[in-house]
């Protein structure tokens, strides 16, 4: 290992700094920020947060519970009207935090869920 001058350590800090802060920020908001509540509605976010986070399970193109990771066939979240219909459900399970079977689902998207039931549950 060559040696490193101040500066040059200073530098290294500085971009490990940097990494740890880009790390953080991408952690909490995801792609885009967290929605205005009164905002939220299916096609603006809800819709994104079903694919971001439960599609890979409960998608009606997954034949078989194999295929699903075991996730029931009744419960599928492709569409507004699936989604509408399995609210409270959904609802339920993102609170207690067990769904996505590990957890996980940041903090915002469970707000913006919550937000559509309260804003009626608006496709637009
Ligand atoms: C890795 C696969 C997987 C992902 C991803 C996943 N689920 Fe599930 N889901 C399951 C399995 C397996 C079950 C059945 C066991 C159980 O109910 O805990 C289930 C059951 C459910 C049920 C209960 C269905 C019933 O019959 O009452 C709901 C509601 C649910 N999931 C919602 C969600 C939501 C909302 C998300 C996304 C935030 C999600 N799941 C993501 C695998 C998954």
């Amino acid at each position: 290992m060559p040696q490193l001058s101040k500066t040059q350590r200073h530098r290294l800090v500085a971009l490990a700094l940097a990494l740890a802060l880009a790390l953080l920020v991408s952690a909490c908001g995801g792609d885009e920020p967290c929605p205005e509540p009164s905002t939220v509605s299916y096609r603006a976010h809800v819709q994104f947060v079903m694919s971001r986070h439960c599609l890979s399970c409960h998608d009606v193109a997954l034949k078989g519970l194999g295929v699903r990771n075991q996730a029931p066939e009744s419960h599928n979240y492709n569409t507004y009207s699936e989604v509408f219909a399995r609210a409270d459900d959904i609802q339920r399970r993102l609170s207690a935090g067990d769904m996505p079977p590990g957890g996980g689902v940041p903090s915002c998207d469970k707000q913006t869920f919550a937000s559509w039931i309260t804003n009626g549950k608006p496709e637009r």
